[in-house]
């Protein structure tokens, strides 16, 4: 395999020679590494150190004449497979927030498509203040990785949120999420999480405990894997950051199915991890009940199953991905629901096992599958179920 092509961006902070180390433990550990650097980062670090280190031409200078006649932060753009920018000041944060492209960093960051770590570093007051915290937001709402700023000792002489986390940390995250896998680059895939809430007049509604928490982590690691997710979610708190994901909120079963009908059959890879309302209030009343009588009917129509209807009309090249929440006569269960609903793969959780399913941030599922094979893990965070569950997806796929 080639060398990782990285690009290193260099602000005007003084953790600017703490970026000489990050150059080092790149080039160290097999990575080519380019460096882009502000007028102010090189009133602290020089060309000459930078070039050497890093064994490349610094860009710096928008206009400089280029030897190849590229335009060279279109040219940086595409040769990288990754931006650092370490140390990041406010200024560059601001900068890229709003799209203000005025120097050789800020026009590179604004032309790369690929991932981009951010690893901020200022004083403490200027790391609270709204304004940097709203530009930060932005950045991550972006798809960027914010490598958040540790607490101690500061250049300026106070203790506080501000230092640049450590190189050899840095080094880490960045590598570490350069080395997953994409095996579902190019593919489509398609997430339901979360609860549904089903109304029974304007201020009450009928829902269950789902966090949504395993539907997000699947729709995290299928994106860091290079799918193109959408991630129809009932109403949860949770928020994903990677631009890989497509989210779309949805409140009702009913909105939820009318949503993923509409693009089933674009998707390879269909994962139903929403607990979906079984059955919604016939009709919701249009004012809020009052308590005039003893007791009160709720009259419930069954929703429409979304597993069970993609079930019916997917293709043999869509892999269809259900769960299964069950509390008694598990494997029976969830085998029947694997036939019934013509999923090519049931992952079942056991309400039983402590530590799974609902609001837990761990689970431990067994996964069925149409060969009649199992596949069990244990009791883990459901970043690494998640894993799983697309280790068998992949598996099936191939
Ligand atoms: N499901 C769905 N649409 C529904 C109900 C369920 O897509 N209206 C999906 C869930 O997302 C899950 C699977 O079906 O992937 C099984 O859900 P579960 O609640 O365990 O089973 P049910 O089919 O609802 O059956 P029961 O409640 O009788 O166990």
């Amino acid at each position: 395999m080639s060398a990782k092509h990285i690009v290193i961006g260099i602000t005007g902070g003084i953790a600017a020679y703490k970026s000489l180390t990050l150059i080092r433990l790149f080039k160290s550990n097999g990575y080519e590494v380019k460096v882009a650097a502000t007028q102010h980062a090189l009133e602290f670090v020089t060309p000459l150190t930078i070039e050497t280190l890093s064994q490349n031409k610094l860009y710096a200078d928008m206009f400089a004449a280029s030897v190849t006649r590229d335009v060279e932060h279109i040219s940086l753009a595409d040769w990288a497979d990754c931006m650092v920018v370490a140390p990041a000041t406010a200024n560059i944060i601001g900068k890229f927030a709003h799209g203000i492209a005025d120097d050789a960093l800020s026009t590179l960051l604004l032309a790369t498509r690929k991932p981009i770590f951010i690893a901020p570093a200022m004083n403490d007051k200027m790391f609270e203040e709204p304004t940097v915290q709203h530009n930060i937001d932005l950045l991550r709402q972006k798809g960027c990785h914010i490598i958040d700023p540790q607490s101690g000792f500061l250049a300026c002489g106070s203790t506080g949120t501000g230092r640049m986390e450590e190189p050899e940390k840095i080094f880490t995250i960045v590598h570490q999420t350069l080395s997953v896998p994409q095996r579902l680059a190019g593919k489509k895939v398609m997430i339901t999480a979360g609860p549904t809430y089903e109304p029974i007049d304007p201020v009450r509604f009928i829902g269950n405990h789902s966090s949504g928490l395993m539907g997000f982590c699947l729709a995290e690691a299928a994106a860091e894997e290079g799918a193109e997710v959408t991630l129809v979610t009932g109403p949860t708190h949770l928020t994903c950051s990677h631009p890989g994901i497509r989210r779309v909120d949805v409140m009702t079963a009913g909105e939820m199915f009318e949503q993923c009908m509409a693009i089933a059959e674009q998707q390879d890879i269909m994962i139903m991890a929403a607990a979906v309302a079984d059955f919604t209030p016939a009709q919701a009343a249009p004012e809020k009940i009052k308590k005039e009588h003893d007791s009160l009917d709720l009259h419930l129509v069954k929703t429409r199953d979304i597993l069970a209807t993609i079930g019916k009309q997917k293709r043999n090249d869509q892999l269809l991905i259900g769960f299964a929440l069950e509390t008694e006569h598990e494997v029976e269960n969830a085998t029947k629901k694997l036939h019934t609903k013509n999923a090519d793969v049931i992952v079942l959780n056991s309400l039983r096992d402590k530590g799974a399913g609902f609001g837990t941030s761990t689970n431990k599922v067994l996964m069925l599958t149409r060969d009649g094979q199992t596949h069990e893990s244990e009791l883990k965070d459901k970043h690494a179920i998640a894993k799983d569950i697309l280790d068998v997806a992949c598996s099936i796929i191939k």
